[in-house]
């Protein structure tokens, strides 16, 4: 099914109409002012003491990052433009009179798209539409200033996470999400239980075509033939590896730290007759560890890392590509799926995010900018072959994945409760407006080891195999 973006999107200010005069005032100003109410009342040193310009450093230290925060929150609340919301009723019905007083007693009024998601999520209030209909002209009744509760989840959840992301922090937030039950996942995924974006070579290409179409072309990108050495970091429930196991005849290994997709890929395997390690056509295998825990007995011609990378975080994702490059054949190659928001940001784009980050990947932080992904990549000893932006693919899929969650409504609210039907219903719906609009994207990113040596011949005629 073609994607449904109904062209109802359009552009609110950016980073670049941060007025950054006024910023960096702001955030010198600040410290300066505290230390000097407390040197006036309190410690009485002279400004050529060198103690008063260490507080005015460790002041300005402390305050930045919430000087910074608190400024943006504000600004969002001038810069976004405030029409007068319509339609309220035509979508929705209100179970709380306090929701419902926030629009205003003649409805008017447009709400933080935040306070809305809650709203919906909480059953305060049910939609009368399509909730993607809905969403396509969010304009009508939501805008983007963020809120305080956003800041503070932004401070107590999301930096303290970025900060750690320890083994047993990230095996906490992934098992969470992952191992809630298989058939969670189905009722969205389908039947291929693939979890990243798909490649559409035809907007009318079914989800399962599209997907296989991905598998295929990653396979080719990353040149697999028989008995290639391919390693899967997050492979969820164990599609490549299999694919790559049966249609190309590699020696697959996929890594997941959630023991639900392990079950699920091992039967997979079974089923497609790739189990048997003996094989010398090919054999598939999951293993639930850490990525940090990949088994390294010989090195790996093939690496594939399909939208995993943002779970390992911006803290160690230096670390983690240091240990990609070690893994990997000095003539390997490597290829990494990974999305993320956009450098010049919106108000959208970061209630997007937050969302993202509080309701359905808590601890996935490194969904940056493609720039920084790229810097990590060649500061750790890779050279890019090539990188696809495949955002307008992701939103394509997620409006499949959408499209079955709504024929499975049923079943989930029975087994799973209606807030998680809601939950993910806002999440799917928004997140085929995200990469159809460039609110975030995603890229596919070839690449190999920058040495000397690496036969980049391989990129020049029959053997590239990689073209659609
Ligand atoms: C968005 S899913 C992508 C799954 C798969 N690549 C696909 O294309 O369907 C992310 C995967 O990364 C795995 N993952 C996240 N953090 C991990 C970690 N620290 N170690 C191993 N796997 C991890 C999850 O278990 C999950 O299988």
């Amino acid at each position: 099914m073609p994607i449904k973006i109904e062209g109802v999107t359009h552009d609110s200010p950016d980073w670049r109409h941060i007025n950054w005069t006024s910023l960096i005032t702001i955030v010198i100003a600040i410290p300066i002012s505290i230390v000097y109410v407390l040197n006036r009342f309190f410690l009485g040193l002279s400004l050529t003491h060198v103690s008063l310009w260490l507080l005015v450093l460790i002041v300005f230290i402390v305050t930045i990052l919430p000087v910074f925060a608190l400024f943006v929150v504000f600004r969002s609340w001038f810069m976004v433009k405030l029409p007068p919301a319509k339609d309220i009723e035509k979508y929705f019905s209100f179970n709380d009179k306090t929701v419902r007083s926030w629009f205003g007693s003649s409805l008017s009024k447009t709400v933080p798209i935040s306070h809305f998601h809650d709203a919906y999520m909480d059953g305060k209030i049910d939609i009368k539409q399509d909730l993607l209909h809905i969403l396509n002209n969010r304009s009508s009744f939501a805008d983007f200033r963020l809120t305080f509760a956003q800041l503070k989840f932004f401070f107590v959840h999301l930096i303290p996470e970025m900060l750690n992301h320890s083994r047993s922090m990230d095996r906490a937030q992934v098992t969470n999400h992952y191992n809630r039950g298989n058939d969670f996942y189905n009722a969205f995924l389908g039947e291929t239980m693939i979890y990243t974006s798909a490649f559409f070579k035809n907007p009318n290409d079914s989800l399962e075509v599209a997907q296989t179409q991905k598998l295929d072309l990653v396979c080719r990108k990353l040149h697999l033939k028989k008995g290639s050495r391919h390693l899967d970091l997050g492979c969820g429930w164990g599609t490549l590896v299999c694919h790559a196991a049966k249609q190309y005849g590699a020696n697959s290994i996929g890594i997941t730290l959630a023991n639900e997709q392990v079950k699920h890929a091992e039967v997979l395997f079974r089923d497609s007759n790739v189990a048997n390690q003996s094989s010398k056509d090919g054999w598939a295998k999951a293993v639930c560890c850490d990525y940090r825990d990949t088994p390294r007995e010989h090195r790996y011609d093939a690496i594939s890392c399909l939208e995993m990378a943002e779970h390992v975080g911006v803290r160690n994702f230096s670390s983690f590509l240091r240990q990609v490059y070690d893994m990997l054949e000095d003539d390997g190659l490597f290829y990494i799926q990974i999305a993320g928001l956009r450098r010049s940001w919106q108000f959208e784009d970061l209630n997007w995010g937050l969302f993202m980050g509080k309701y359905v990947f808590p601890g996935a932080d490194a969904s940056m900018p493609v720039g920084w992904v790229i810097n990590q990549l060649e500061e750790n000893g890779f050279e890019i072959h090539s990188l696809e932006n495949v955002g307008i693919h992701y939103s394509a899929t997620i409006n499949h994945w959408y499209d079955n969650w709504q024929s499975n409504r049923e079943y989930i609210i029975k087994k799973y409760g209606p807030r998680w039907f809601r939950q993910w219903n806002w999440f799917l719906a928004w997140s085929v407006i995200a990469p159809g609009q460039g609110s975030a994207t995603c890229h596919q990113i070839m690449c190999y080891k920058n040495t000397s040596s690496f036969n980049r011949k391989i990129f020049i005629g029959e053997q590239r195999s990689f073209d659609y």
